[in-house]
């Protein structure tokens, strides 16, 4: 069984990869300093530790003889970013840039790291391919093109080998682990939690240059990211280098649409409030994700709908779960 060093284990996406390659015959060992992770997502193999701190990575490392590390661990919210850059540079790139060391001392050479299509900024073109140009508009997207060029620098010099994915908008659940931030910035959980509180949802611009005038975005489930995890994995035993994936749908939906398609599984009506564009939101992120398809073979499984549904009943049992305490 092999084992691989999940930073970030205890968030989101990383608790949901952790899990699936569990299933695949994998053993996690999960490091997370629970900044805006959950302890209750993570079960054994868990390390509370800052991946700034190097000594102490190169240690789980070695411990464990870690044969990969797929890396989450980071902070991404936009607007959070652009009132305090300096969180992100430091969290995000000398976050990665200890990783990175501690891996070249323990001798580990295999990562997975987790980009974001805002690197790419304002799109010039629809669906966006890996060699669309990188401007990104905000500071989150620029620590995340910052720590892929650091991840190049580091795979030439010292034979790191390494695939690079840029996520679009994450959805979903997989086995009993899902999405809960607080505060949460993702529109689908906030259409759910607007509902449950019984507060306004709020839908930020309706005067884009789209078909309803709001956001489109392309919302891919998080068990499709996880199976693209394990082949990316896979791919990283045959090669060396820095591969570079999206990973989407290639599908875009409206924030309207998604509002229109949840409320299917609501269970009662939400008000919506309009509030003014949030700054650096381009109006269509969708992802060519032709690459992925050919190189690792993947391809998503999950639609829009699955990934409401599934959100929201995980949402459902984890605020019956608070109220019943
Ligand atoms: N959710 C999305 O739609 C999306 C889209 C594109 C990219 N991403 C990227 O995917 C990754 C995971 O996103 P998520 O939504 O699961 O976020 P998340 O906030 O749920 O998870 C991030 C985890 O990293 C931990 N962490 C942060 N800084 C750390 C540090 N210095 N040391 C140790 N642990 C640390 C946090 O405690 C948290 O558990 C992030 O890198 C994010 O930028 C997410």
């Amino acid at each position: 069984m092999k084992n691989v060093l999940v930073t970030g284990g205890a968030g989101y996406i990383g608790s949901v990869v952790a899990r699936y390659l569990e299933d695949k015959g994998y053993n996690p060992i999960y490091c997370d300093n629970l900044s805006t992770g959950n302890i209750w997502a993570v079960p054994d193999h868990f390390y509370r530790e800052d991946i700034k701190n190097t000594p102490r990575i190169v240690e789980i490392l070695q411990k464990h003889d870690i044969d990969g590390v797929l890396h989450f661990a980071a902070y991404s919210q936009v607007g959070e970013s652009v009132s305090n850059p300096g969180k992100y540079y430091s969290n995000n790139v000398g976050g990665t840039l200890s990783l990175l060391n501690a891996m070249t001392e323990a001798g580990c050479s295999k990562l997975v790291f987790s980009s974001t299509a805002a690197v790419y900024g304002n799109p010039l073109h629809i669906p966006i391919t890996e060699e669309h140009p990188l401007q990104p508009v905000n500071p989150y997207g620029k620590s995340k093109y910052f720590v892929e060029e650091m991840i190049r620098d580091y795979a030439d010099t010292f034979n790191i080998s390494a695939v690079i994915f840029r996520y679009f908008n994450a959805a979903g659940t997989y086995k009993e682990r899902g999405e809960w931030h607080d505060p949460e910035t993702h529109l689908i959980p906030n259409i759910y939690r607007a509902c449950q509180n019984d507060k306004p949802f709020y839908l930020f611009g309706t005067d884009y240059e789209t078909h309803d005038g709001t956001c489109i975005r392309d919302f891919i489930n998080v068990e499709d990211l996880a199976s693209a995890h394990y082949l990316g994995l896979q791919q990283l035993s045959q090669e060396t280098g820095v591969e570079i994936f999206n990973l989407g749908t290639g599908k875009g939906n409206s924030v309207k649409e998604v509002v229109e398609e949840a409320k299917r599984f609501l269970p009662h009506p939400i008000k919506i409030k309009v509030k003014p564009p949030r700054s650096g939101d381009p109006p269509i992120l969708v992802a060519d994700y032709s690459r992925a398809k050919k190189l690792l073979g993947w391809t998503p499984q999950k639609n829009l709908t699955d990934s409401i549904r599934e959100c929201f009943e995980y949402l459902g049992k984890r605020f019956a779960h608070l109220s019943s305490r």
